[in-house]
């Protein structure tokens, strides 16, 4: 079951106990994720999952950019942040890959990091490439700029696949003007921290979006 396929089901039992008494009991349980529990002391899903933020659902967001050295593992650092400042940790998964193979197990760029952490941040995750499989499995796969999305968008299997694929930039609230997050590889400092300064305001837009979805805002 996923989380929007959460149900409540209501049993009627009707037996006899072992001294042979009849009874008749309504058992309601609640189906949510992939286990389920009975409401005695929860009379609402809500009043549950309140408790229990394992019950909510569980988002994946896969970041892609060309060569998952600067971009991609600067916006899995942020997001990543941004969920443990929240305390939302179990509610996300993040992950980030590349398109081309390049830089598979290498840190992120130098300069990347660098400019992560004069931010507070750790870039440190190891570049792997974006496989097939990653389209069916991640719920969301948000890219950096028009190429990435064409990339991504050809090895899609299915239009459902194919509307998991965001640009980074829808998320975004603060820079109307930007349509992509570019490339900051070959250029100066000022694209690095652009690239920060995009990815805080996009990683923080993703966020509300994901919670408004899942009916947490
Ligand atoms: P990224 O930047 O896609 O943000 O990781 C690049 C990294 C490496 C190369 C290009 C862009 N490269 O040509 O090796």
């Amino acid at each position: 079951f996923s989380w929007l396929e959460r149900q409540i089901v209501v049993l009627n039992v009707v037996g006899s106990s072992p001294t042979g008494h009849p009874y008749r009991k309504s058992l309601q349980i609640h189906i949510c994720g992939d286990f389920y529990y009975p409401s005695k002391k929860h009379k609402t899903i809500n009043t549950y999952m309140s408790k229990h933020d394992n019950c909510r659902k569980h988002t994946s967001v896969l970041f892609v950019c060309l060569g998952n050295i600067c971009r991609s593992p600067a916006a899995e650092g942020i997001m990543t942040h941004i969920v443990e400042k929240n305390n939302a940790s179990q509610l996300f998964e993040i992950d980030s890959a590349g398109i081309g193979p390049w830089h598979v197990g290498e840190l992120p760029d130098r300069r990347m990091r660098s400019h992560g952490a004069d931010h507070g941040y750790d870039f440190s995750t190891r570049a792997r490439q974006i496989c097939i499989d990653d389209l069916h499995r991640f719920d969301y796969i948000v890219v950096m700029d028009r190429e990435n999305y064409h990339e991504v968008a050809a090895m899609a299997a299915s239009q459902e696949e194919r509307d998991k694929i965001h640009m980074m930039t829808e998320f975004a609230t603060h820079h109307p003007s930007h349509s992509v997050v570019p490339d900051p590889y070959y250029g100066g400092d000022r694209g690095f921290e652009l690239v920060i300064e995009l990815l805080e305001d996009a990683c923080q837009g993703l966020f509300e979006h994901v919670l408004r979805k899942s009916g947490g805002l």
